[in-house]
């Protein structure tokens, strides 16, 4: 294939790949299936990979591009990015009424959902998205490019150009309720602290310095503003909303033209309950004049504009009684406690228990057995006890007592200096197995199908299984006599088991669950040490000195390795087959693996196309500039500029004999 006709295909490719992410991110209605949808982005990519220079930060292949950054730039934002001004009752929003007819004669309200999220700006130059940035101060925010890159509904390119091309958009980027519970789950599996509510962890991922975490968050987006209308023909929101939905833009659903006050007021009424049956959270209902002629009349305060008002929900809260508080342990040890509730409805679900998250906590609000408290959905997700509700003619009980020994295994527990957290350390402790067994078969790490908590329940308590490696020695007849196991069970069991020894080392790394070692630690650590036995050997400073990972990974890594158990069950997990270094085989056979090349000059035994082909071929990658990120660059004869810069920057320089040499292996 040459040149043309590629850019030519790449082109026609990009074009039907937006569109059918439109059609299922933002529309919610595909029209193919994700098996042809994956078809299409892998003839890109493939395409791609044949001609790098063809490649535009644009492509639908380039959303989770990019190393990770060192932080944020910053970027102004004009007009400035106000916020909204609250009200809390109807007859607030009665007033606000009021105010707006003295100046207006006919008023349109838009009536629309307040998305509990975070508050960002898109700029598009040419209907490609160039720029996207938090809004920080309101005058200036970070520049959160690559990170909003990740998010499949915002359009890299937008679908239309005729009536847009050059301008700035606002919106709210959110976590699904789903999401965000996912995300804590396994948050929770790993030993690192939860977040509050979704907006919590939508700020979290945002802030995030590398780019392939976002991605993993899987955040969303909704557009509500358009700042500065792109020309006199935009007359009102509505119609804005319209132009952007159609242009590729997911806007939020459901909003409503009203002209009378009550009007509005009766649909702030109508979303009070409902908007718990949505799959994002939202605070309020945003009441705004339509069109924009009126909005200029009005103007705004340094704060706020006074043509749009927030209508904030009451939180839901309810009061019950505890009737217990107990403690429960993690897979670290760290023990929790947590108040059993009489059943309550609150905001969508029933409630019957509530973390207290620390003895701290339970101090500072005094918690006791048999009070009555008022509890609330902090972010409608988590129940939070928020105070006691003290009744004088009821004796309470005395304080609970912080427990000394752990509650499942009677070892004594210990606190940390500094450290809120009380800990049970015995390594042993069946809550800790259990905890640690779960992690080490969760999806991210060993993904064993069908070893859920509650046969891990069982297997621990049966003291069939006391670590990971005992797992691989589980036979038939130790299964089929469990609760709830048949012989198909019990069989698709031991198979995804077994299956489970071919997972890449960096999983196995990961699934040891040390702490603040997670999924991506653990790759990073590979790069730099590649078997297990190398990292044993590092020293606190060989790690601590690895780009992106710090002191604290590698005290960690340092106090794991300290423990003979945790050698002795690296050796038992190496006898049955885990992998514990990256696997040379494919390394073997591609020689360039994650090496970068660039190429300048003609060379005499190959055409360009020719050479990145072989170089792609054997693993590596070929960029069209170089940068200090490039490993070679290949000159031929009558090289470029871009032989200067290699040679300014340091890059190593290799001629054709070299390479020759090099991709033979010799
Ligand atoms: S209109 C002047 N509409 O709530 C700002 N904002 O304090 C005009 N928000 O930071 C914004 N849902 O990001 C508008 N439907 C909605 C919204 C919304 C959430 C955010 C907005 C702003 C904050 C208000």
């Amino acid at each position: 294939m040459t040149k043309t006709q590629a850019k030519k295909e790449i082109e026609k490719l990009r074009k039907e790949i937006n569109y059918h992410n439109y059609r299922y991110y933002v529309l919610n209605d595909p029209v193919i299936s994700d098996y042809e949808y994956d078809l299409l982005l892998k003839r890109l990519s493939d395409l791609e990979k044949e001609f790098p220079d063809l490649i535009t930060p644009d492509s639908p292949t380039q959303r989770v591009g990019g190393e990770p950054i060192k932080e944020f730039k910053p970027v102004s934002h004009s007009p400035l990015m106000l916020s909204l001004d609250n009200t809390y009752s109807y007859d607030e929003l009665r007033e606000f009424d009021k105010r707006i007819r003295k100046s207006i004669e006919q008023v349109n309200y838009l009536v629309e959902q307040k998305i509990d999220g975070v508050a960002v700006s898109l700029k598009y130059v040419d209907g490609k998205f160039v720029q996207g940035a938090t809004r920080g101060d309101g005058a200036t925010g970070d520049d959160i490019t690559q990170n909003l890159k990740t998010i499949k509904s915002i359009p890299l390119v937008i679908l239309d150009t005729t009536e847009l091309s050059t301008f700035e958009v606002r919106g709210e980027v959110f976590l699904t309720k789903k999401q965000f519970e996912q995300l804590n789950k396994e948050r929770e599996r790993q030993g690192e602290p939860l977040f509050a509510n979704p907006r919590n962890a939508t700020a979290g991922s945002l802030k995030l310095l590398d780019p392939r975490l976002v991605a993993e968050r899987k955040l969303d987006i909704f557009v509500h503003t358009i700042p500065r209308p792109p020309s006199a023909k935009f007359k009102s929101d509505l119609q804005t909303l319209l132009v952007l939905q159609k242009v590729g833009f997911k806007v939020i659903p459901h909003s409503e033209r009203y002209q009378s006050i009550e009007q509005v007021i009766e649909y702030c009424e109508e979303w009070k309950e409902k908007r718990f049956n949505l799959p994002y959270e939202v605070d309020g209902m945003v009441i705004k004049i339509d069109d924009f002629a009126s909005r200029e009349k009005l103007g705004e305060t340094t704060k706020s504009p006074r043509w749009a008002v927030a209508y904030k929900y009451p939180p839901m809260q309810v009061t019950t009684k505890v009737t217990n508080i107990i403690f429960s342990v993690g897979r670290t040890g760290v023990v929790t406690p947590v108040a059993e509730l009489e059943p309550v409805f609150l905001s969508g679900s029933t409630i019957s228990r509530s973390t207290l998250h620390n003895f701290d906590e339970i101090k500072r609000k005094d918690i006791r057995i048999g009070d009555r408290v008022l509890i609330e959905k902090a972010g409608e997700v988590i129940p939070q006890v928020v105070k006691v509700v003290i009744d004088k003619n009821i004796k309470r009980n005395k304080p609970v007592e912080i427990p000394t020994r752990c509650p499942v295994c009677q070892s004594k527990l210990v606190r940390e200096a500094d450290e809120v957290a009380i800990r049970c350390i015995n390594a042993s402790c069946p809550a800790q197995i259990k905890g640690r067994l779960m992690h080490f078969a969760s999806r991210q790490a060993m993904d064993i199908r069908g070893l859920g908590d509650v046969i891990i329940e069982t297997l621990v308590d049966k003291k069939l299984v006391k670590d990971f490696a005992d797992l691989y020695h589980l036979k038939y007849e130790d299964l089929i006599n469990l609760e709830r196991m048949g012989d198909k069970s019990v069989n698709n069991l031991l198979t995804a088991i077994a299956e489970s020894k071919q997972r890449p080392y960096s999983r196995v790394l990961f699934a040891l669950g040390i702490r603040h070692v997670g999924i991506h630690t653990a790759r990073l650590l590979i790069s730099a040490f590649p078997s297990i036995d190398k990292l044993q050997q590092a020293k606190f400073e060989e790690i601590a000195n690895i780009m992106g990972i710090g002191p604290t990974v590698a005290e960690s890594i340092i106090n794991f390795f300290s423990d003979k158990e945790n050698i002795r069950l690296i050796e038992r997990l190496k006898k049955v087959g885990l992998k514990f270094s990256e696997d040379i085989s494919t390394k073997a056979k591609k020689p360039l693996a994650n090496k970068t090349f660039v190429l300048t000059g003609a060379l005499k035994n190959y055409t360009r196309e020719q050479a990145s082909e072989i170089i792609i071929n054997l693993g590596g990658n070929v960029s069209s500039s170089v940068s200090k990120n490039t490993d070679y660059v290949l000159v031929g004869e009558n090289p470029g500029s871009k032989y200067d810069k290699a040679k300014a920057l340091g890059v190593k320089i290799i001629t054709e004999q070299e390479f020759i040499k090099m991709i033979s292996g010799k």
